[in-house]
């Protein structure tokens, strides 16, 4: 890692980090995304008729160049589509899964949205929010070629720790630069982990600054506002009342509740008993 000269575990003041030369320059519109693949134009999408829905792009298969592939989505997520998001309409417990589904089309559909709104996906551990996220960042970046990144909150949070200068208190702009710039950032699992008072600052700051300059954010969250549990914390716990509130006027909320996707249908191994 470059110019890295903090331990891992420190901390710098969040106010210290973000020097005038951090604040977001503007970004290229959409169009000005090199048209490198002449299957896909760099999205790292191609249409397939035979199955009529997207496919990504046997050319160059998503090749460095191409949206997807600087979007940085996990693998595990890379194909999430709406159409591979399986919900049965006749059943009324998947009632906000299915509104979910439509709501993100929907957005896709009206993009871009006044105001640089953007989602943010609540409920429980497994329902699809992540899925469902990246569903929608896949089909912007295939249908209307918008620059995408996806971040998972804790990964942010170590990259900006990681690559903190203590002392010329400054971040890595490689790092900060696209969370800042991008037109729109997928982050994931808001308020995981350490919940400290530099975590509460950093992300304000991040999330401040995308909110005044318009840009869009989609998040998701497996904190809610009203816990089942009383023992559970509330979203408004781990990230601060002054997010939360600002939260409510960036984004969309679309709760989604329902079982666990990943107990009742992915990996169904049986018990081995010693
Ligand atoms: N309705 C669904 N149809 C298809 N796959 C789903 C559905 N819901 C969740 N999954 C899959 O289950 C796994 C867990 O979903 P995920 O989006 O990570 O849940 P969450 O972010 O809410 O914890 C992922 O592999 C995801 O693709
Ligand atoms: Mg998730
Ligand atoms: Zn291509």
């Amino acid at each position: 890692m470059i110019n890295c000269l903090t331990t891992r575990n420190e901390e710098p003041a969040a106010a210290q980090m973000f020097f005038p030369d951090l604040l977001p320059a503007p970004s290229p519109p959409a169009d000005s995304v090199p048209a490198s693949c002449p299957v896909c134009q760099g999205t790292g999408f191609e249409y397939d008729p035979i199955k009529r829905r997207s496919r990504r792009c046997v050319r160059c298969r998503g090749g460095a160049e191409s949206l997807v592939e600087r979007a940085r989505i996990p693998a595990r997520y890379r194909e999430s589509s709406f159409d591979n998001f399986r919900v049965n309409p006749d059943d009324e417990r998947q009632k906000s899964l299915v509104m979910a589904v439509l709501a993100c089309r929907r957005y896709v559909k009206d993009y871009p949205v006044e105001r640089g709104l953007g989602l943010l996906f609540l409920g429980p551990c497994g329902v699809g929010k992540t899925h469902l996220a990246v569903a929608t960042a896949n089909a912007l970046m295939c249908l209307k070629r918008v620059p995408c990144l996806f971040y998972d909150f804790r990964d942010l949070l170590k990259a900006i720790q990681e690559t903190y200068n203590p002392l010329t208190q400054t971040t890595e702009l490689s790092v900060l630069r696209p969370v800042y710039d991008v037109d729109v950032l997928i982050l994931d699992d808001l308020g995981a982990g350490k919940s400290t008072e530099w975590v509460r600052d950093t992300i304000t700051h991040i999330l401040n600054t995308r909110y005044n300059e318009q840009k869009t954010t989609i998040i998701t969250s497996n904190y809610l506002d009203q816990p089942s549990d009383r023992y559970d914390e509330t979203l408004e716990e781990r990230i601060g009342v002054r997010l939360r509130s600002r939260l409510y006027e960036m984004c969309k909320t679309i709760q989604m509740c329902g079982e666990d996707y990943r107990q009742t249908h992915l990996h169904r191994r049986p018990l081995i008993h010693a």
